[in-house]
């Protein structure tokens, strides 16, 4: 089997959802990286309707934690990253019924995890949280929609893997 493509699968085969963190913080060059590969990630017509705010402020972090159902190992990492769309500047005719904003900023926000993953770094995708109150609480804009939200930090667990379907239950060929 080639080599790099090898690489890719381990690493994602070895990403766990961390939802304990060390203080410590990320050396600017790694966090570039990180944000590098959200940067460079496909979108609808390549609009990259996206931007990506990194909380580091120990207060608003306690604060998005709040905002997220009381998740406060959140707050424990050094950074949460908080994925914002663009409705009005994104691939508006995707399948000709849907808006392409949440699957552009879903990409870039698993590139950024996986470039994570890579640097020794660990995430939680958070999907629970009150999108009003976090817009709020940063400012953000009316026309502006958050996607999902992230710590990024260095794990201070280790977990198991979670049971994933067969790939006889999630594919079929020629035909569904
Ligand atoms: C859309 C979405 C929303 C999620 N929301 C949360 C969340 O609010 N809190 C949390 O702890 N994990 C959340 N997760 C993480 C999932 O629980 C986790 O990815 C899944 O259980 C598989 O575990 P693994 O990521 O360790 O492989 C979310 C994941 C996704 C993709």
């Amino acid at each position: 089997m080639n080599g790099g493509a090898m690489s890719v699968l381990k690493l994602i085969q070895e990403r766990r959802s961390i939802r304990r963190y060390k203080e410590d913080s990320i050396p600017e060059d790694v966090l570039v990286r990180v944000l590098e590969a959200a940067r460079w990630a496909p979108s609808g017509k390549n609009l990259q309707p996206w931007k990506f705010i990194l909380v580091r402020d120990k207060v608003m972090k306690e604060r998005l934690a709040m905002a997220s159902a009381g998740q406060f190992f959140m707050a424990k990492a050094p950074i949460i990253v908080v994925a914002c769309g663009f409705p009005e500047d994104c691939y508006s005719r995707m399948g000709r019924y849907m808006k392409s904003w949440p699957v552009d900023v879903a990409i870039a926000l698993e590139h950024l995890i996986l470039q994570a993953q890579e640097e020794g770094l660990g995430t939680c995708w958070i999907g629970s949280f009150e999108e009003k109150e976090v817009k709020a609480l940063l400012g953000i804009p009316e026309n502006v929609k958050v996607l999902a939200l992230t710590p990024l930090g260095y794990p201070n667990e280790k977990p198991s893997s979670r049971r994933r379907k067969s790939l006889e239950e999630i594919t079929a060929y020629d035909g569904y």
